[in-house]
């Protein structure tokens, strides 16, 4: 059975292969652990079938014009590749965004295929008047608000991102 929930103690390590095989380097898995060790982790959402862990996504606090608003960067996310294309990401990207809105943070901004993440409520950030750190990502950079009035500035991400 595939059921999503959060991270628990003990999920580290198997969190850690998935992101490593999703990606095929270990450049996300080495920011999910420095993300993890620097207590920068507020929403960190698993997929389990038949008690292995699947997939992974992590959610980390963003700043708006430098103004911790409440708002969370949505990555990275990490289905394991024989696994991939059958709802896995979407599952568990409709449960973090459940649980982002039951722990009241404001909004969420993800970089990502616009395709894939249009059908969970994000649209171009640039439409809200958010903009992003990265050149060149067009509409890639997306956002949903979950709290009303959106704030407008340029987003940055936890310093853990330089790294990437
Ligand atoms: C992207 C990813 C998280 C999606 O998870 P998933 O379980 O495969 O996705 P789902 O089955 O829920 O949804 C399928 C949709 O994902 C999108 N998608 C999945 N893999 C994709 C890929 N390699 N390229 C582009 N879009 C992709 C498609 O839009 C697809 O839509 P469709 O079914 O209409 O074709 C997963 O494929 C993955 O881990 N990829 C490698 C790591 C990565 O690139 N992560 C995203 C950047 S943070």
């Amino acid at each position: 059975m595939l059921i999503f929930r959060t991270e628990r103690p003990g999920d580290g390590d198997e969190i850690d292969e998935v992101v490593y095989a999703a990606f095929d380097r270990p450049a996300e898995a080495d920011l999910v652990l420095a993300l993890r060790e620097q207590g920068a982790i507020s929403v960190s959402q698993v997929a389990e079938y038949e008690g292995a862990v699947i997939g992974h996504l992590t959610m980390s606090p963003v700043l708006i014009d430098g103004e911790d608003l409440g708002w969370l960067g949505l990555a990275p996310v990490s289905v394991w590749p024989d696994c991939q294309r059958q709802g896995v990401g979407s599952g568990m990207i409709k449960e973090a965004i459940n649980a982002a809105n039951e722990l009241d943070w404001a909004g969420i901004v993800v970089l990502g295929e616009p395709a894939f993440y249009r059908r969970f409520g994000f649209r171009p950030a640039r439409e809200l008047g958010l903009n992003c750190p990265y050149l060149g990502v067009g509409d890639a950079f997306m956002a949903l608000a979950l709290k009303q009035p959106a704030p407008q500035g340029l987003v940055t991400y936890h310093p853990a991102f330089d790294q990437l």
